[in-house]
């Protein structure tokens, strides 16, 4: 299989997801779609010599133009490593049960729009939760919802601060993402 990872940030899980299936034949991270310009994960790409495509949010709404070009490209799954728009639903329809996201927290707690990045472990420390962790997930035309996939936990002590808690989050996510998705694309 054909994997186009979205990602608009630093990068780093883009970047395990690279590692990981380089010295594998089971699949290609053929493409990364970013929509920050200058976003670190360019250079992940570079460095990996994967593809880019950088996409607008009215061309990404309206579908028309990238969604054939993903086809075209033989892209068979959809991975979102830290890609923060609403997915649409002609990239919906175009791949059918074949996008997954990843959310710093333990859905359904702590998702939905504005619950991203910092703000999810400033509210669950706000909340002095005793844990948080991971959630890998379908993804649907609502954000955070589709169904789990995958869970993982990290405990969170009286010290942790947002930044601490983000990354213990991260350590989890590099450890467990790839993996997660070699499993899916092993059964496609
Ligand atoms: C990750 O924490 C992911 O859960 C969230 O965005 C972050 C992306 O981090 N959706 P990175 O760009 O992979 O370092």
């Amino acid at each position: 299989p054909r994997i186009a990872v979205f990602a608009s940030g630093a990068g780093s899980n883009a970047n395990e997801i690279a590692r990981y299936f380089s010295g594998k034949s089971i699949a290609d991270i053929a493409l990364i779609v970013c929509n920050k310009p200058g976003a670190g994960v360019y250079q992940v790409a570079e460095n990996h010599r994967i593809p880019t495509l950088t996409i607008s949010r009215e061309q990404f709404l309206k579908g028309d133009a990238y969604v054939p070009e993903l086809q075209a490209a033989g892209i068979d799954f959809i991975v979102l490593a830290g890609f923060l728009w609403k997915v649409p639903m002609p990239l919906i329809q175009a791949f059918s049960n074949r996008i997954i996201n990843i959310h710093p927290a333990l859905l359904p707690d702590y998702g939905g729009k504005g619950m991203y990045g910092h703000f999810v472990h400033e509210a669950v420390i706000a909340n002095k939760e005793k844990e948080s962790g991971i959630t890998i997930h379908y993804v649907d035309e609502h954000y955070d919802h589709g169904s789990t996939i995958f869970q993982a936990t990290c405990q969170i002590d009286e010290q942790d601060t947002p930044d601490t808690l983000a990354q213990k989050i991260h350590l989890l996510e590099h450890a467990h993402f790839a993996p997660t998705i070699e499993k899916l694309v092993q059964a496609l």
